[in-house]
């Protein structure tokens, strides 16, 4: 597990440097120096005071203007004016306008996984008459921009647009005509520069393809006969087909800047969109604080305006402590698989087969008749460096003479270096298909397109080294990928998913659902040539993986809740998403990660999303702006800095006297995280539910504990009536020992009906924060 942790980080790091170094080429002249100067509900004289001022003294400072859904301007700023506006009245906080980066695997190359037909949560539509397919809800994404052409969304079928909607779709600046319609209601870029002569090309046109897919994922027709040449064939569909997309193109070549995406978030809070899904965000060990996030500050904005806002938990994962995008106004969403694999079978010579994994076009004959042989044999040095760089396939270290003509098992668990660039070695040398060690890997379907080429298990791996032992002349052949649905188990924990606990508190739950993310198939912008497979036209759907992929998903969902429940708050949508989701896998057994153990609430939260469920909940949790701003007040935040920040704050608002970081466990959250616990101490949490199903409704608490611990839930019934919609109740905690890892359960009501779930956690070692 630590080895993949390195490899990880490493890619990361290669992701980020080129990622910077491309942010240099274009920025050292234009971007470098720009501050965002947050003043959160500050009146627009403040704002308007501020900005002349500084354009008085530098007058094309100003990159963007927040004055919508919040105050605030992005503008290019020395050191000491940053420091000298942050101490103006009305003043937040200005920080250096950061880069984000996309959620998804697709960075590091043929992490570019795999595949499958998009939704499973597009099982909601059983008919596609139902309400799911009239859900008039308009789903604003943050993203790469879109391909509008793309049948996922053409508006056949689609009513005529709201006239609440005040949206736009903004005239491209390239050759490409851009238009939107009836199911692409807008499109917004932000180039992050007013100048044309730096970016002349501004369009809200997909160049890249996770916007599109993403797009896609949470609001795509459905489209018979999708598939990604000619796997994973069948009806590529959005989680909420009825819905209509506004695209925000907040992501450029160089990365996604959280100016434009704090311009964004005040855009789309204007244009009337109800859901918001952000498939990007910090990486893990960049967390910022609230005050200097643009996606924590955009999103705590919608919400108050009762947008709801989904967001990827990152591809940190397996690593504890790596979620983010964490803050409790925002839907947290993880990875898993979904039940569908793609195998790649090798058979060797004796006439076994090994199932193997990943997306190859092999042209290989089915019979074993190709030279095997492993890296280490084929080394081209004769030291014991060599042979190690040999075994993995690592660069210019296969003699191309031992190579040549031959099938080359190599190793992944270094880290090292890519697969892609193990792959270029192989073939360089001479080699004429790959085989990879790498039980990770196994479990997304890195794409090979048309070269022979699979991933194995380590211990597949130890058959296919023994069978190299016992011959003199081995064989093998790669056979060409075929797709297996009903695969089982799934759901399982994408590795790379993101794990809580959250990085700045143990007493909010985070992630807070998971949903589908790996090898998911969803449309992709018809001209993306370094897609196609060699000879054949560019793909119209793709099969990539990341949180990226899950959280539209989400998003889908929540348009359908809302559109269901107009009046719904955004947490009690969260709330329904979340009490309603599911912890057991296709084979009736707990969901797992992909190293077999059970998953906890720190791997996928409340469970996985169903959005069927999720329809009727029965009781929601409720939570307000107040709620927000305490919150706010427990990590730091003094009254007078909160008034700041939201005008909805009652005159007679003030951090409670005892606010502290154990006070977030109050906040009525429909997931429970308590910490700090000793031994025999009692910790209690109140919850209160709001009745959402029929009228007269008798609900009784059962609780799953781990031993060691007792919890104890009064009033163990709930009655509600017509009078009495909303009640609540109490939960104690007590360890009988000092426990030595977090403990995890869960609190379930149920009527006969619904089912009413939610995960706790209790820890100990405040520490570790
Ligand atoms: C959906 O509606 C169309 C026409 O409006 C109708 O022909 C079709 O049978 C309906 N399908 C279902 C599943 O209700
Ligand atoms: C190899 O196995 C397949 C079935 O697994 C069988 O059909 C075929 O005849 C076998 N070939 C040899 C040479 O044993
Ligand atoms: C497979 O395709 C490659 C590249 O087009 C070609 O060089 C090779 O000869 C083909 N192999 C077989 C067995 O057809
Ligand atoms: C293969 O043989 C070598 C030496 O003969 C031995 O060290 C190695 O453990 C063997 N590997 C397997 C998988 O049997
Ligand atoms: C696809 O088309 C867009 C707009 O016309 C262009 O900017 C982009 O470079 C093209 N992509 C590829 C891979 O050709
Ligand atoms: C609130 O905090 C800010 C710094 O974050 C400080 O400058 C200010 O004086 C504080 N106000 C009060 C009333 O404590
Ligand atoms: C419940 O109360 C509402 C008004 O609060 C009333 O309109 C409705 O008739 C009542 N229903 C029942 C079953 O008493």
């Amino acid at each position: 597990m630590k080895d993949i942790a390195l490899l990880f980080f490493f890619c990361f790091c290669l992701v980020l440097v080129s990622l910077l170094r491309e942010a240099n080429a274009v920025s050292q002249e234009k971007n470098d120096g720009v501050y965002i100067v947050y003043m959160g509900a500050a009146d627009s004289n403040h704002q308007a005071e501020l900005m002349s001022s500084l354009i008085r003294r530098k007058k094309d400072a100003v990159v963007h203007s927040y004055s919508n859904g919040f105050s605030g301007f992005a503008a290019r700023l020395s050191e000491a004016e940053a420091k000298a506006i942050a101490q103006r009245p009305g003043v937040v906080s200005v920080f250096p306008d950061p880069i984000l980066q996309l959620h998804t695997t697709r960075s590091w190359d043929f992490l570019q996984y795999q595949t499958d037909v998009v939704i499973n949560a597009g099982s909601i539509s059983g008919s596609d008459n139902s309400s799911a397919k009239g859900a008039d809800t308009i789903i604003g994404i943050l993203d790469t921009g879109i391909w509008p052409e793309s049948e996922s969304f053409n508006d056949n079928d689609m009513s005529e647009v709201p006239s609440r909607w005040k949206g736009t779709c903004m005239e491209s600046h390239d050759s490409s005509s851009f238009k939107c319609n009836k199911k692409l209601v807008g499109a917004r870029f932000y180039d992050g520069s007013g100048d044309r002569s730096i970016r002349p090309f501004s369009t809200a046109r997909d160049q890249n393809g996770h916007g599109t897919h993403v797009a896609s994922t949470a609001a795509g027709n459905p489209i018979s006969g999708a598939s990604y040449y000619g796997l994973a064939s069948g009806t590529a569909k959005g989680g909420s087909p009825g819905s209509r997309i506004a695209m925000y193109r907040v992501c450029m070549s160089d990365g996604c800047r959280g100016s434009a995406i704090m311009k964004a978030f005040d855009d789309a809070i204007a244009d009337g969109v109800d859901v918001l899904s952000l498939s990007l965000g910090s990486s893990s060990g960049l967390e910022p604080a609230f005050s200097s996030d643009p996606i924590a500050i955009g999103a705590f904005h919608a919400v108050e305006k009762g947008i709801l806002v989904a967001c990827s938990a990152g591809n940190d994962g397996p690593d504890a402590g790596s979620v983010v995008n964490v803050a409790p106004w925002i839907l947290t969403v993880a990875a898993t698989t979904i039940d569908r694999d793609f195998e790649t079978d090798i058979v060797l010579g004796g006439n076994k087969s090994i199932k193997g994994g990943g997306i190859s076009f092999s042209n290989l004959t089915n019979s074993p008749v190709y030279p095997l042989i492993s890296g280490d044999l084929a080394k081209s040095g004769d030291d014991d460096l060599s042979e190690k760089n040999a075994r993995s396939c690592n660069p210019d270290s296969l003699d191309g003479k031992k190579v040549k003509g031959k099938i080359v098992l190599c190793d992944n668990h270094d880290g090292e270096y890519s697969l892609s660039m193990k792959v270029e070695e192989v073939r360089s040398k001479g080699g004429i298909g790959f085989i990879v060690v790498d039980d990770n890997a196994r479990t997304v379907a890195p794409k090979f397109k048309s070269f022979p080429a699979a991933v194995v298990t380590e211990k597949d791996s130890n058959e296919i080294l023994s069978y190299i032992n016992s011959t003199k002349n081995p064989v093998a052949s790669v056979l060409p990928t075929v797709s297996i649905t009903k695969y089982k188990p799934a759901p399982v924990v994408a590795y790379f998913s993101s794990r809580g606990p959250a990085y700045n508190t143990h007493n909010l739950l985070k992630p807070d659902i998971t949903a589908p993310g790996v090898a998911i198939l969803a449309a992709w912008p018809a001209n993306d040539t370094r897609e196609a497979v060699a000879g054949q036209e560019p793909p119209l759907f793709n099969i990539i993986s990341g949180t990226s992929m899950s959280c539209p998903h989400v998003s889908g969902i929540a348009a359908i809740v809302k559109a269901q429940n107009p009046s719904w708050s955004p947490s009690a949508i969260k709330s329904a998403i979340m009490t309603t989701a599911i912890q057991t896998n296709n084979l009736k057994a707990p969901i797992t990660t992909v190293s077999g153990s059970v998953a906890t609430p720190y791997d996928i939260g409340a469970g996985e999303a169903s959005p069927s469920a999720a329809l009727n909940p029965g009781l929601v949790y409720e939570t307000n702006t107040a709620d927000y701003l305490e919150f706010l007040c427990s990590v730091g935040y003094n009254k007078s800095k909160i008034k700041l920040i939201s005008n909805t704050v009652p005159d007679d608002f003030s951090c409670p006297t005892d606010s502290s970081s154990e006070s977030v466990s109050q906040m009525n959250y429909p997931s429970i995280a308590v910490s700090n616990t000793k031994e025999n101490e009692i910790t209690k949490v109140t919850r209160t539910v709001t009745n959402v199903g029929q009228e007269d409704a008798t609900y009784t608490a059962s609780i799953k504990a781990p031993a060691g611990l007792e919890v104890q839930v009064i009033p163990i019934k709930l009655v509600f009536t017509n009078n009495s919609k909303k009640l609540s109740y109490e939960v104690s905690f007590k360890a009988s020992s000092k426990p030595k890892e977090d403990l995890f359960g869960s609190i379930t009501w149920t009527n006969g009906k619904y089912k009413v779930q939610s995960p706790f956690v209790v820890t100990t070692n405040l520490e570790s924060v």
